[in-house]
């Protein structure tokens, strides 16, 4: 009998596609469930599962309501928040003694930081070199700063709002973005790179695609994070920023690397980092420019989000507008004198507002996020086990009754008052940290850039106030809507808001 046999090429195509299709079944069913096998053993079971209260679903947008139901009904025990990067266990805040002095090997920010941002993909993170250099060396030389960030808040203004004789409208975000990372660019890098197009895009770019990188990396499961940090564009941008960087720092760190003696106690970000990097980090090009860009990533968002809430609550609140310009004039009759670290001090009334606005505004409700590291069994019992990423409710503790009278109330000049009482001259300050005021953060970690951050945000809002009229275009004082994302506090980046210069 005949038997038709099918022809070669078929039979070959035939065999090849099920092999293929077979093959990849294969391969997606393992990539699909063999790491879920492989780590079921290993997970830790999530803070719900161990029976602390959650508050919010896994998923949700924003915590911001889950956040203030958790904190008044737990003062005393841990609640849970599912954020999409790890589920965070609420410290209750009068735990906050016991936990802000542990130290990084039990308790720790850097890992945390790492973890939630997947610095392995993103590059974010936070180093000893960065924070001894803005800890130590920026903030002791404040004052010898001063000179170049006046010029720079000259600078930066003229440049970005002008003479606008009549009114004009600027988005205020973004037009602060600018304002803020030429300053702080000025002292960390230097002029002329510190205005330079590309470098302050990258600066400012590397955090939004960093943390938006980050973001969406976690919409995904872990096993995918190695190959998605090839597709998401996010990712891939701040691989381009870094390597831009490090070509437009590198002739700065040579010549300084040539000449140690020349530029020893250079006052700059740039000197700094290589003065405290270990030996064999002074002379690589790439790890001075990740350290520098990581500052900038600390440094301008934050102090840009924090500006843009003072100004909107300026303009929600007009009748403090005057009442700042009248300190601004008493601190310092003459305007273009030198300013000087007594004359900043001396802004009682704008640092009580900032650090009101801050108490309803700042950029996130949680801060002291840290990764446990160790067990840790708290004086009451409760048990923090390792691996837990914990954080305080700064945000609901700040209009906590308890904590403030009428929290709900903004009142520029709270903080300024309880200054006035008697022995509390050096609290309450802008950058006070304390278990009223946790959006510094607190304990070894509080944040070390407040002190510049301060110095940035009271000459830029001074030169504002004094040389220009400002208004929402609608001439209202209705507010512009923040945005609330898990725990972030955003400050809309679409509003407008109008400039005109004033007639001294
Ligand atoms: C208004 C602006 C700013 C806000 C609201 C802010 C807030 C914070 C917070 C909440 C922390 C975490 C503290 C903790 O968990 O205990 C932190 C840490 C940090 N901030 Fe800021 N920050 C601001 C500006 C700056 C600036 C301008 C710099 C640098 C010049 C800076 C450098 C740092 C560093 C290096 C850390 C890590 C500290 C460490 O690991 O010990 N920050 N900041």
């Amino acid at each position: 009998m005949d038997v038709i046999n099918p022809p070669k090429g078929l039979f070959t195509s035939l065999f090849t596609f099920a092999t293929i299709s077979w093959a990849a079944a294969v391969c997606v069913s393992l990539s699909v469930f063999l790491p879920r096998v492989l780590t079921r053993g290993k997970r830790l079971p999530t803070p719900a599962e161990r029976g602390i209260a959650q508050y919010g679903k896994a998923g949700d947008q924003d915590f911001h309501k889950a956040l203030i139901d958790g904190y008044t009904n737990h003062k005393d025990s841990f609640f849970t928040v599912p954020m999409d990067h790890h589920p965070m266990t609420i410290v209750p805040g009068k735990f906050i003694d016991e936990i802000k002095a542990l130290p990084e090997t039990i308790l720790s920010f850097q890992k945390q930081v790492t973890a939630r941002f997947l610095g392995k993909y993103t590059g974010l993170g936070v180093n000893d070199t960065l924070v001894h250099s803005v800890k130590y060396d920026l903030t002791r030389n404040i004052p010898n700063i001063l000179p170049e960030l006046q010029d720079e808040v000259g600078y930066s203004i003229n440049k970005h709002i002008g003479e606008c004789q009549d009114w004009t409208p600027y988005p205020l975000y973004h037009m602060f973005l600018h304002l803020v990372a030429l300053l702080s660019g000025r002292i960390f890098v230097g002029h002329p790179l510190s205005r330079d197009e590309t470098w302050l895009a990258a600066t400012i770019a590397y955090t939004v695609d960093g943390f938006t990188g980050a973001e969406k990396l976690w919409k995904y499961p872990t096993y995918l994070h190695p190959i998605l940090q090839y597709i998401l564009p996010e990712v891939r941008k701040v691989h381009g920023y870094l390597s831009a960087g490090s070509r437009m720092l590198a002739p700065v760190i040579r010549g300084r690397r040539a000449n140690p003696e020349k530029f020893q106690n250079h006052n700059d970000m740039v000197q700094w980092i290589i003065n405290n990097s270990e030996p064999r980090n002074k002379d690589d090009v790439d790890y001075v420019t990740k350290t520098q860009m990581l500052i900038s990533v600390v440094a301008i968002h934050t102090t840009t989000m924090t500006m843009t809430q003072v100004i909107f609550d300026l303009l929600a609140h007009p009748e403090y507008i005057d009442i700042l310009r009248e300190e601004i004039k008493q601190v310092r009759p003459d305007e273009n004198a030198p300013w000087t670290k007594h004359q900043i001090a001396g802004l009682r009334k704008m640092d009580s507002f900032m650090k009101e606005s801050q108490r309803f505004r700042p950029p996130g409700l949680l801060t002291m996020n840290r990764e446990v590291q160790q067990d840790i069994k708290l004086s009451n019992g409760l048990l923090l086990p390792k691996g837990d990423h914990i954080a305080i409710a700064a945000g609901s503790n700040a209009i906590d009754p308890e904590m403030f009278e009428d929290p709900q109330r903004f009142d520029g000049l709270r903080f300024a008052k309880l200054r006035d009482l008697p022995g509390n001259d050096n609290k309450y300050q802008f950058v006070s940290v304390a278990p009223d005021q946790l959006h510094w953060g607190a304990g070894t970690h509080a944040c070390p850039g407040r002190f510049f951050a301060t110095y940035e945000i009271k000459m830029l809002l001074s030169k504002i106030l004094v040389d220009y009229d400002i208004k929402l275009p609608d001439g209202s004082t209705n507010r512009p809507q923040d945005i609330a994302i898990d725990i972030r506090v955003v400050p809309s980046m679409m509003a407008q808001v109008m400039f005109k210069k004033r007639k001294n």
